[in-house]
């Protein structure tokens, strides 16, 4: 049995409890991370841990603990669940009160949950050898995306319509433009130079995108942040996505049509490289 964390407690998964009043089950009033771990160690951290104090700063919500005290909570779930390669899961709610719309006093005590996720397959995912189907829906979720709130019933139809269509994911669309993944980032790569949407508040900064490009452009590789459209994506020669939970991982069809030869291409496959490698380094 998994030990999880809850508001101070390290507790077997069956006696972690949250009260019904908590925000984040009735308004889903509540943000999250997750990061992923590779051989017992945190990739990113620093980057998951600032963007969640973004949120929190965002959403006027308190920091539950500092982020030496996060990563230490990390670290033992890591250890007490002898986790070597998986996700943790960490979510912040703005704490449990009586139902009103309006925010509770702000001396209302926040929920802090963290778990694990044993994940053996997560760097040899077979996705990565077959390349992702991806479906195009439209993008109608909320329009603050740039902060990761729990409100994640729109993704969650979304990769159940792709599931309905045969496909493993789907990205979003919007004025013409995919916005991202469900869960993760998108790309596409036409004659060598990389494009993905720009930041702003229609998408997740993710962690994994800004580190990604980093290594892109250090390699000489050319990169635009702009929105494309389908079409655009549909000429592409490679596309694919990023996230904590895939890294870098080929997309090869999208609405049913090849993307390039319709397998994995080469530039993806070094850039997932490049990326694995960096962050094994990096890994704490
Ligand atoms: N999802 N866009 C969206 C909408 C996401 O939910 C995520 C992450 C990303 C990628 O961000 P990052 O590289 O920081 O993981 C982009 C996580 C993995 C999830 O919800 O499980």
């Amino acid at each position: 049995m998994r030990t999880v964390y809850v508001n101070g407690e390290y507790l077997p998964e069956d006696q972690a409890k949250v009260s019904v009043f908590d925000r984040g089950f009735l308004f889903a009033d509540a943000v999250y991370e997750v990061t992923s771990v590779l051989d017992g160690k945190l990739i990113s951290f620093p980057g998951h841990a600032a963007r969640l104090q973004r949120s929190l700063t965002e959403l006027e919500m308190a920091s539950p603990v500092s982020d030496a005290e996060l990563l230490e909570i990390h670290r033992e779930l890591i250890t007490r669940n002898d986790l070597t390669e998986g996700l943790i899961y960490l979510q912040v709610t703005r704490g449990a009160a009586d139902r009103d719309f309006l925010y509770p006093a702000p001396e209302t005590v926040p929920t802090l949950v963290l778990f694990t996720q044993a994940k053996p397959a997560l760097e040899h995912s077979p996705m990565v050898q077959t390349g992702m189907k991806i479906v195009t829906i439209p993008d109608r979720r909320w329009g603050r995306r740039d902060i990761k709130t729990t409100q994640l019933l729109y993704p969650s139809m979304g990769k159940m319509e792709a599931r309905a269509r045969g496909a493993d994911d789907a990205w979003m669309v919007e004025d013409g433009a995919v916005t991202e993944g469900t869960s993760n980032n998108a790309y596409i790569i036409k004659d060598g130079v990389i494009v993905t949407r720009h930041l702003g508040e229609e998408i997740l900064h993710g962690i994994t995108r800004k580190a990604v490009l980093a290594f892109a452009r250090e390699a000489q590789m050319k990169v635009e942040e702009r929105p494309f459209t389908v079409e655009e994506a549909l000429s592409a020669d490679e596309a694919f996505i990023t996230s904590a939970s895939s890294f870098v991982t080929p997309v090869v069809s999208i609405d049913g049509a090849d993307i390039g030869t319709g397998r994995p291409g080469k530039v993806v496959a070094r850039l997932r490289e490049i990326y694995l490698d960096e962050m094994r380094k990096a890994g704490i």
